[in-house]
């Protein structure tokens, strides 16, 4: 070979390796950017609310360029809960985003697991009045940090059958507990003629925060409730043991609750159970009015919602319930899950969560939207149930109070413990927490 004919050769050869190296400089930083714009973002619900939020990522993703991996969560809160806590207390980087029931995020924040927003919404100008500022207050700030921002509220309502009210001569629904236990006997007896599975009520009794909700209604609602002033808890009060004692007889002496509330009634079972057409009433948050809308749904057309009903000393209660976005302190995508929320809070997502969902916004301003009213005229009027909802003790430790609860009312509902013997024990453990924690 001639000398210039290896220059050349060698000339060539570089050229590629040159060429080769660039491709493969190219294809790493493009994994790298790929890889920088998948955000992983943690969610729950029922069949349908994970449908919809795999329609609104869809959205998101061709609006925003940064992509989506949505990692499956129950219903359930409290297995909601412990599928967030795994990673986070080992620092994992994903999920990036999630979103938190307002019962915990007190302890998501105290564990110091949540990234604070407030820089991220001074350089994007986010307007933080438009959202419930109760509801911003109490949940989404920790020492004077914004660590979530709220996605949307829920507050217990009363479902019931128009059309059975109506066929049996009554013109409103109950506005007492023991209204509700009068129209419940009739109609039910008359009613298991032709369905021997109808029942009057259903609700949720099962042993999880669902059964806290619950019993909190029924107790507010007989100017009841959980106290604690000065660190130490009122549980095991004259009002809370006649609630208690109410929610029992429901089941065992009027059973015109079913027989299974305590076992396996949560928010689904009891939500199935009313739209198969066996209950007269329901106890259950917003989200199953556009179930029981559906087109599939024996109730559809048929139901009306109402506030709870109350003691005759009393007003009717519904809990503070609701669902709250935040970034992980661990997640290295901060800024895109930042995009994200944005995206989640925006106007139009939030209109579209109403509609489609029956969700409540936590957002004033889709209130006043008058396409939203006219599809769910009930919207006007359920604004004030939630603004003046009742809110469960915003404690880090909550949820270990709640779980005293929880064991405790649940073996009353179960008949293995008298009512008032329930309470004096949940007390007694609950003040046991508060002073381990408080002692620190
Ligand atoms: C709903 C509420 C939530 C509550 C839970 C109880 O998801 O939004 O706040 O803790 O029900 O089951």
């Amino acid at each position: 070979m001639s000398n210039m004919k290896v220059r050349q050769w060698q000339q060539t050869s570089l050229l590629c390796i040159i060429l080769i190296l660039l491709c493969f400089v190219f294809f790493i930083l493009s994994c790298a950017r790929e890889e920088k714009n998948i955000i992983c973002f943690s969610v729950g619900g029922a069949p349908n609310e994970i449908d919809f939020w795999e329609k609104l990522v869809a959205q998101f993703e061709l609006q925003s360029g940064i992509k989506v991996k949505i990692l499956r969560q129950p219903t359930d809160t409290d297995q909601r809960r412990q599928g967030l806590v795994v990673p986070l207390r080992s620092k994992k980087k994903d999920p990036d985003v999630f979103l938190m029931d307002v019962a915990w995020i007190a302890q998501f924040a105290a564990s110091g697991w949540l990234e604070p927003l407030d820089s991220y919404i001074k350089e994007d100008d986010l307007n933080l009045d438009v959202f419930f500022s109760k509801v911003v207050n109490l949940a989404d700030k920790y020492n004077g940090e914004l660590i979530a921002l709220p996605v949307y509220v829920d507050g217990g309502l009363l479902y019931y059958r128009k059309d059975l009210l109506k066929k049996y001569g009554y013109d409103r629904p109950p506005q007492t507990w023991e209204e509700l236990l009068d129209y419940s006997l009739k109609i039910q007896e008359n009613e298991r003629k032709s369905n021997p599975n109808f029942y009057g009520f259903v609700w949720q009794g099962a042993q999880y925060e669902g059964l806290i909700c619950n019993f909190l209604e029924f107790a507010g609602s007989n100017r009841g409730g959980i106290t604690i002033t000065d660190n130490k808890i009122f549980l095991d009060t004259p009002e809370n043991r006649q609630a208690l004692q109410f929610m029992y007889d429901l089941i065992h002496k009027y059973k015109v609750s079913p027989s299974n509330t305590f076992t396996e009634m949560r928010e689904e079972e009891v939500r199935i159970f009313f739209q198969q057409g066996n209950a007269l009433f329901e106890r259950n948050w917003p989200y199953a009015w556009a179930l029981h809308q559906n087109k599939d749904s024996n109730v559809r057309n048929k139901v009306g919602i109402a506030p709870l009903p109350h003691f005759p000393s009393g007003r009717s209660v519904s809990t503070l319930g609701g669902w709250h976005i935040g970034i992980s302190k661990y997640s290295n995508r901060k800024q895109q899950s930042f995009e994200f929320i944005k995206f989640v809070t925006s106007y139009d997502t939030q209109k579209k969560l109403a509609i489609e969902l029956g969700w409540n916004p936590a957002r004033k301003d889709v209130y006043e939207d008058k396409e939203l009213l006219r599809k769910l005229p009930h919207f006007a009027y359920l604004r004030p149930v939630f603004e003046n909802a009742q809110p469960r003790p915003n404690l880090p430790y909550y949820t270990q109070i709640s779980e005293v609860m929880q064991q405790y009312i649940n073996a009353a509902l179960a008949g293995k413990l008298p009512v008032n013997t329930a309470l004096q024990k949940a007390e007694k453990e609950a003040q046991k927490i508060i002073e381990r924690y408080e002692k620190k």
